[in-house]
């Protein structure tokens, strides 16, 4: 174990890239560790439970069904992230409105607590994702929901957690990216991918293609470009979707490749949420070389209107997101030429 780094470890050595010198942030990523480690044991067990698996019977406030373990992986990270005492404020997906914490805290965080449930019955990969921020309001008052409406470009730090074929946490703090792997048998997770890269151009495009009649013209044109043989470019592509996000956009980012959530006729402003699925991996793929736009513009620079705001996201290598964003370009432009 000599030459190994842990992420207790690792969250000390880089202190200096946190940003405050307390340690305060290094326990506010200590309590994302201890909640990720949790949720990845019940999750592994899912299968095994059935008072763990299926629907809980509610909905949230987007209609949609909660799961028992979005529920559980909820509880876990509020009971962790209040337990430190340095968060004053969590946006979830799970809550309908902020929950205002320690009113002496100085963090903020919005989280997806478990991305991709419809896949937890059948032992498909589903994640966690977070995004932190610095409150805006003073400190010793309450949260608002200003503190929550800032900017992606504000972001001190985001993350994701896979509960895949191994439990991996991936995050960053603006100065790169790094992902540890968790050994369950020592209950630690292992520095195994310092310093990701996305490839500038990969293979895979990840789209829902059941969509394909209710998508803009832009992106099935550009479905039909993705499909087409060209072996110049790598094509036709292979198309990958799991239907989590944090799973399609995982392997995109160590293999290269484009995930596409636009917008539909249903849907206008796509599906996935600004704050917290958006941004956090907006950051992530930037740090790690790649780029996340709407299609029209970047992810980060986008002004929240509200907490679950939705928007359409292109995101994944520069190359490929740029080609996107050409076809999307050419629509506008078609449709205000016609
Ligand atoms: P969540 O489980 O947190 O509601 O998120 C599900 C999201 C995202 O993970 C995934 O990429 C997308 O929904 C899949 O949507 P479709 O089933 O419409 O393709
Ligand atoms: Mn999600
Ligand atoms: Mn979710």
């Amino acid at each position: 174990m000599e030459n190994v780094t842990t992420l207790g470890e690792f969250i000390i050595e880089r202190q200096q890239d946190h940003p405050g010198s307390s340690g305060e942030f290094s326990r506010l990523l200590s309590a994302i560790r201890l909640a990720s480690k949790i949720v990845s044991q019940q999750v592994n067990k899912a299968g095994l439970l059935s008072n763990i698996v299926g629907a809980v019977g509610s909905e949230n406030i987007q209609g949609e069904e909660q799961q028992k373990l979005d529920v559980y992986a909820n509880d876990q990270f509020i009971k962790a992230l209040t337990k430190r005492k340095v968060v004053c404020g969590i946006a979830s997906e799970e809550n309908d409105d902020f929950i205002p914490i320690n009113s002496e805290g100085t963090y903020i965080i919005a989280m997806d607590p478990l991305d991709g449930s419809s896949n937890i019955d059948v032992n498909v990969s589903i994640g966690t994702i977070f995004s932190i921020y610095r409150r805006v309001s003073p400190v010793g008052s309450s949260v608002t929901e200003a503190d929550f409406l800032q900017k992606g470009t504000e972001q001190l730090a985001a993350g994701y957690v896979i509960y895949g074929s191994s439990t991996m946490l991936v995050y960053t703090t603006g100065n790169g990216v790094n992902g540890f792997t968790y050994d369950p048998g020592i209950g630690v997770f292992i520095l195994s991918h310092p310093n990701m890269t996305t490839p500038k151009a990969g293979k895979i495009y990840s789209i829902n293609e059941g969509n394909f009649c209710k998508s803009s013209k832009g992106i099935q044109n550009y479905i039909k470009y993705a499909q087409s043989v060209d072996p110049d470019t790598n094509r036709p592509y292979s198309g990958r979707y799991i239907g989590s996000l944090v799973a399609d956009f995982h392997r995109n980012l160590i293999k290269g490749g484009v995930y596409l959530y636009p917008s539909t006729s249903s849907a206008p402003n796509g599906k996935l949420r600004l704050l917290y699925e958006c941004n956090p991996m907006a950051f992530i793929v930037e740090q790690a070389g790649g780029t996340a736009t709407t299609g029209r513009k970047r992810i980060m620079e986008i002004d929240p209107a509200e907490l679950h705001q939705r928007v359409p996201l292109v995101i994944g290598s520069a190359e490929m997101v740029d080609k996107v964003v050409e076809f999307i370009k050419e629509e506008d432009l078609e449709v205000t030429e016609g």
